[in-house]
């Protein structure tokens, strides 16, 4: 294997919406870089902090402690100006004159293309899919998912309680931009009598009217309704329920707490197996990556190739919510 022996310093910035893990991330790639004699800027608020050239150097010590907690330490941010010729120029000029031979991205979607972007003036890139939503096509696994569904299974969990005494019908709103996977694990961890997800269309009488009808004559007091927040036309569900059903709904939308807290034992994992995945690469001079996860194992691929796949939900995934969610 080629090692890039003129691999000096490495930068890495979080961008996009946060995600329970990503300080881990920011822990691994800090302490594998200097394993490897290389140094660390971390760049703050995502592709703003390439611009503005608004840095910090990260030694050992200041990754310390970081693999407990939450948020990014880096800060993160959404920056249209890096979608201008002009921005886009400025990060790359950022880049070279901080003396960065390989830039680390963490983020989403949009962040990965952010990399794609940049990379395409020399900037060599790799990129650690992160993000609550899982919606990332090239990769199995995104850092964040786990935590972001357990953090909502515990308030659910907490909900259920409230919501069996009143034997009401509750319809809890999950983040996910426009994708599913969310809300999907969510209502099969809560055993939810239905989920809404905006890759499927729904019917309101067979996929929420009938179950509820159905699950009250088989005894069941409290009904469940899982929905992602991409779901459209959906603004009248609680009515809708009342009206066909005469339960009593509630609305609860759980919104950013979803993405705080301590990330969980498989994102601290993920995160450090990526970010030590990602210097590697950048020492054996790989160009142009995103690091990703098949079954449970991590590779590297071309950016580009990465950037144009595609993930649907998981079939096996629907078929269990969908037999799980008829009784
Ligand atoms: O992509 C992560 C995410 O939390 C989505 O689930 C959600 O739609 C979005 O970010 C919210 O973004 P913001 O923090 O800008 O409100």
């Amino acid at each position: 294997m080629k090692t890039n022996t003129a691999l000096r310093r490495i930068g890495i910035l979080t961008s996009g919406g946060d995600a329970p893990g990503m300080n881990a991330v920011i822990r691994a790639v800090t302490r594998t870089a200097h394993h490897h004699g290389i140094s660390v800027l971390g760049i703050k608020r995502g592709y703003n902090g390439l611009i503005h050239g608004d840095v910090v150097e990260l030694d050992s010590q200041s990754v310390n402690g970081l693999i407990t907690r939450g948020g990014t330490i880096l800060y993160t941010a959404r920056c249209p100006e890096f979608n201008t010729e002009e921005g886009l120029k400025k990060a790359a000029d950022t880049v070279r004159y901080l003396g960065i031979d390989g830039l680390i991205v963490a983020g989403g979607d949009g962040t990965l293309r952010g990399g794609l972007d940049i990379s395409r003036l020399g900037v060599n890139v790799v990129g650690i899919p992160c993000t609550i939503d899982n919606d990332v096509g090239c990769t199995h696994y995104t850092i964040g998912f786990d935590s972001a569904c357990n953090t909502a299974v515990e308030a659910i969990d907490r909900l259920r309680d409230t919501m069996q005494s009143h034997e009401r019908c509750s319809i809890v709103e999950v983040m996910g931009r426009s994708a599913g996977h969310l809300a999907l694990y969510v209502a099969i961890a809560c055993g939810a009598s239905a989920v809404l997800v905006p890759e499927l269309p729904f019917d309101f009488e067979k996929d929420i009217a009938e179950k509820i009808r159905k699950g009250r004559i088989r005894g069941r007091s409290h009904h469940l309704i899982i929905v992602a927040e991409g779901v459209a036309g959906i603004s009248h569900l609680g009515e809708q329920i009342k009206d066909a059903t005469g339960m009593d709904p509630r609305v609860t939308i759980l919104g950013h707490i979803q993405r705080g807290g301590m990330p969980t034992a498989r994102d601290r994992v993920t995160a450090s197996r990526m970010g030590e995945v990602a210097v590697k690469a950048l020492v054996d001079d790989k160009k142009n990556r995103v690091i990703t996860m098949f079954k449970s194992e991590m590779q590297e691929i071309d950016i580009e190739e990465a950037l144009a796949m595609k993930k649907d939900l998981q079939p096996s995934m629907l078929e269990a919510a969908y037999v799980l969610t008829q009784s």
